[in-house]
């Protein structure tokens, strides 16, 4: 039946698009308890005997145990036949009974939803208003005439599915209901209803345009400036906003009576040469993509975790948000403007799933579609066009082409010619003002920033088409999925980010995990994949690839970022320290630079460097502190760290918060070589050649290892990468263990030989332990691994087999609660994400150490470990040293336990301690949505030897 509910019409009755204002007239929040009924189809009810509920405005009904969230990636989760949708189509009345408050003025009034998903039919006192799609934009309705002091009766009746769904297939969870602010405004006679704030900045001068639809007067305090809506004015000195200086200037537009607010940035948003510039220097977005979402509420966030989104980003040293795939709570991008975020403001607009019909019928190139979608254009940038951080708008995501989009940047470059538009998955990019794409590997991020890349399909080499796209500057929209334990190489893309000009920026694919906080069967916590429930399809766990966990916990990813992208390069030498501003807008002058010489660790001297002047983009190079090579020879690795921290408390961090560090070797001096021995301390099964104690601690072990419980990363994506499978399939999962000899050498040295290999094939590792006594503490073990056996004939697709790790596995007591090393940390590292793991002495419980990714994985290896103590319960001490680094996880589970649990409850401590000293750990990637992993961070089949020691105490 078709009915406004499946008509592609984007609504009706509502008042014209227009700016979000904050002014001084009255404003009633109509948030609260409302009464609500959930009905199974689009006919609601109209039973007023109905046992009503209550439910609190604003949420989602699937979070307030009306129903259950559902989750899709690319599928539609109804038939794909539109612009209808299911008689099925969960339908949720809502009730709101208000008063007035005293004095509500007898003039106009105007009833505003600032979202509502997906569409809304509203009455007021029996009165229809009209109705709205476009869920994440806002819609108001004129009131007037219509208020009673007393008993107003608000009526609202949302449908799950609409026509408007059909624009709405993000990749996240499908959450119904009013999950913005319900609001009413006073409209006093003479007060203006829309403003248009026009500003620019060049060479010291700003201009400001305040545009409005009646007359008013425009004050801005701070620059002793009032002038009428409509005036250029300029003014020099003025500081222009940026996110690195957001300075914002408060002022007011007063008419009929009303003030309203005004936060105005000066700034200009151009493109010239192919080069983004804002006030005339060129910008690198180090940016995230940002889904909103909350663990509890979903999409309906209140504005202190949009205040922690910021500081969170701040603090993190990301400068940049896409909000994809929708315009965010208007009170987000105030913070962006105050807290200082380029924003990209990307419209509500993705029809991903007419993937599955080969994109028959996607709207944007259907004429029926077009208002709805130049509608929801229009919303966003009416709504958003005054924010200083907004610099350009992104038309949508993933969703074809069409002339829609054309239709869509006209009408936007005549309202609004101050900021560049963005669209990426129309590969003409006819109606996009930068070239974009999604997850290129590192030698197409190369091609594209030296303008090489190839044309895309359906683009002819050396057309008009093809020739614009190569002239345009470059934005990277989504890279670095950051699914599971990842993702990797951030530091690779950094360096090819800020190797050409054509760049200006990129955004990590995401913000945040979309986990829900449910309850497994025994009433356990735990956050919830679109897997976890019962819908059909769904998109599993693709929804959990975020640098935040769903708890707002940074994940190690988001530490990575962090440094891989810090606004300093702080690079340390023994000869000198050269510093790199990466900032574009601002000098050095807001931090001080404290370093440290420590030596394994240990520091033994510190001070200040006072901190040189260098201009945005520039480079300097300072002197190493005398006083820091004047210390006296001491022992191990000599490492000097200087930190930049900032000098004075900022509004996103207090005064010491580090934004920046570097390290860099200053000597080693090597230890006085032990008195030897051929008493082995080690004691050894005379069958298996595993160790049975060491001195008097328990040990058991070494098995050669090969398996890590596959990351995200490790299945690839859509049937591509899948080295999970092929190392399943050659059984890299299940190696048995045989002991060929075990013999004993004058010198007291015990060699063992062993073969490991998976049933079925020849393909084995045999290796070589030669454990030789190096003082009545010590023994030092040489393994050599040799690859024998068919590796090249297996059954896996046409890659060649790699080793998730090569390593051995020792099982400790489970007393054993304490992990001090040497080495890279504290967080996880891995060999393509270990920027951020700085060299110290490091200390961490077990149970630190384990990082709980919500679907278990491997997790927790740390690289370039020089040694590594063991301890607890007051029992001896086990100590590992390198020969020279090995990499190190030690967990109260198995790898095979870790492989197969679910979820982090599944995990249960054993009575083992598993410690793992690893040759090698393959790298992380980002192949879950993105290319495959480099070979340089594969580990090939082929000989290998390593060495370490192991001691008491
Ligand atoms: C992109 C898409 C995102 C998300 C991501 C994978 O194609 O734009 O919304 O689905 O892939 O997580």
């Amino acid at each position: 039946m078709t009915s406004y509910v499946d008509s592609p019409s984007p609504g009706a009755g509502r008042r014209a698009p227009r700016a979000d204002l904050q002014t001084d007239s009255p404003r009633l929040s109509l948030n609260g308890q409302w009464k609500f009924r959930l009905s199974p189809t689009a006919e609601g009810t109209d039973d007023p005997f109905e046992d009503w509920d209550t439910i609190r405005v604003p949420s989602h009904w699937v979070l307030e145990g009306h129903g259950e969230p559902w989750y899709t990636n690319t599928a539609y989760p109804f038939p794909l036949d539109p612009p209808h949708v299911p008689d099925e189509n969960p339908t949720g009345d809502y009730r709101l009974r208000f008063d007035l408050p005293p004095h509500w003025p007898d003039t106009a009034s105007v009833l505003r939803f600032q979202g509502v998903d997906s569409c809304a039919r509203v009455w007021l006192n029996g009165t229809e208003l009209g109705h709205s799609k476009g869920s994440r934009l806002p819609f108001e309705f004129e009131v007037t005439g219509l208020l009673l002091p007393r008993g107003n009766v608000l009526a609202v009746r949302v449908h799950r599915w609409s026509s408007g769904s059909y624009l709405e297939d993000q990749d996240m969870w499908w959450l119904p209901g009013i999950f913005r602010d319900v609001e009413l405004l006073a409209r006093p006679a003479g007060c203006v209803d829309d403003v248009f704030v026009h500003t620019g900045f060049a060479d010291g001068t700003g201009t400001v345009r305040v545009d409005a639809d009646r007359p008013g007067v425009v004050e801005i305090p701070s620059l002793s400036l009032r002038f009428d809506t409509g005036v250029s004015v300029s003014v020099d000195g003025v500081e222009p906003w940026s996110a690195e200086s957001p300075r914002l200037y408060r002022g007011t537009l007063v008419a009929g009576g009303e003030r309203v607010e005004l936060a105005i940035g000066f700034r200009t948003v151009s493109i010239v040469d192919g080069r983004l510039f804002v006030n005339g220097r060129p910008i690198l977005m180090r940016g995230v993509n940002r889904h909103e979402h909350d663990p509890h509420r979903g999409r309906s966030l209140d504005v202190e975790t949009m205040r922690r989104d910021v500081l969170l980003m701040k603090r993190h040293n990301i400068n940049a948000v896409r909000t994809s795939h929708y315009p965010p709570h208007p009170e987000f991008l105030r913070l962006c403007d105050e807290y200082g975020l380029w924003v990209v403001d990307e419209c509500d607009i993705e029809t991903h799933g007419f993937a599955y019909s080969g994109w028959e019928g996607n709207p944007p190139a259907d004429p029926a579609w077009r208002d709805a979608l130049v509608d929801r254009a229009q919303r966003m940038v009416e709504r958003d066009k005054n924010h200083p951080s907004v610099i350009i708008w992104s038309l949508g995501n993933e969703s074809g082409a069409g002339d829609a989009f054309g239709d869509i940047e006209r009408w936007i470059r005549q309202r609004d010619p101050s900021r560049p538009i963005h669209y990426e998955r129309d590969r003409s990019y006819r109606h996009s003002d930068f070239h974009s794409v999604m997850y290129p590997s590192l030698p197409e991020l190369t091609e594209i920033g030296l303008r090489e890349e190839p044309a895309p399909d359906g683009v002819s080499p050396g057309s008009p088409d093809d020739v614009r796209r190569r002239s345009l500057p470059h934005l990277l929209c989504e890279y670095g999925h950051a699914m599971g334990n990842g993702p990797g190489s951030l530091a690779d893309y950094q360096r090819i980010l800020e190797s050409h000009e054509r760049f200006c920026g990129a955004f990590i694919w995401e913000w945040i995990d979309h986990g829900l906080w449910g309850h497994d069967a025994d009433g356990v916590p735990y956050l919830r994949h679109g897997g976890d429930l019962d819908q059909k399809p769904n998109g599993e766990r693709f929804c959990l690839d975020g640098l935040l966990f769903a708890d707002r916990t940074p994940s190690p990813g988001l530490v990575e970022y962090a440094k891989v992208i810090e606004p300093v390069v702080v690079d340390v030498r023994p000869s000198d320290i050269t510093l790199r501003n990466r900032y574009d807008v601002i000098d050095l002058a807001h931090l001080r630079l404290l370093w440290t010489v420590a030596d394994d660790g240990i520091a033994v001297a510190s001070g200040e460097l006072a901190t040189p002047s260098v201009a945005a983009r520039a480079t300097a190079v300072l002197p190493v502190p005398p006083a820091a090579l004047a210390v006296p020879p001491g022992t191990g690795e000599r490492w000097l760290t200087v930190r930049a921290v900032l000098a004075a408390d900022t509004p996103w961090a207090p005064a010491g918060h580090e934004v920046a560090w570097g390290q860099g070797m200053l000597a080693v001096f090597k230890p006085p070589a032990p008195s030897r021995s051929s008493t082995n301390v080690a004691r050894f099964d005379p069958t298996t050649g595993r160790l049975t104690g060491f001195g008097d601690l328990a040990i058991t072990g070494p098995w050669l290892d090969v398996w890590r419980a596959p990351i995200e990363n490790d299945h690839g994506h859509g049937g591509l990468n899948d080295l999970a499978r092929s190392w399943r399939a050659v059984g890299m999962d299940r190696f048995l263990h045989r002991t060929d000899e075990v013999s004993t050498l004058d010198d007291g040295t015990v060699v063992v030989r062993v073969h490991c290999g998976p049933a079925t094939q020849t393909l084995a590792l045999k290796a070589e332990f030669r454990w030789t006594p190096v003082d009545d503490r010590s023994v030092h073990l040489r393994v050599t691994v040799e690859p024998v056996g068919i590796w090249e004939n297996t059954p896996i697709g046409n890659h060649t087999v790699t080793l998730p790790r090569l390593g051995l596995r020792f099982g400790l007591p489970a007393t054993v609660e304490t992990a001090e090393w040497f080495g890279p940390g504290p967080h996880e590292s891995y060999v393509d994400s270990q920027t951020a793991a700085r060299v110290g002495r490091h200390r961490a419980s077990v149970d630190a150490l384990q990082t709980p990714y919500p679907v278990p994985q491997e997790n927790g290896n740390h690289v370039d470990t020089r040694w590594l103590r063991l301890y607890g319960g007051g029992r001896p001490r086990l100590r590992v040293t390198g020969d020279p680094h090995f990499a190190f996880t030690v967990r109260r589970w198995t790898t095979e336990d870790l492989d197969r649990a679910a979820h982090p409850q599944d995990l249960r401590p054993s009575d083992t301690v598993w410690l793992n000293i690893d040759h090698l750990q393959q790298g992380l990637g980002s192949a879950s949505c993105g290319p495959a992993l480099p070979d340089r961070y594969r580990i090939p089949v082929k000989p290998y030897e390593f060495g370490l020691t192991l001691s008491r105490g």
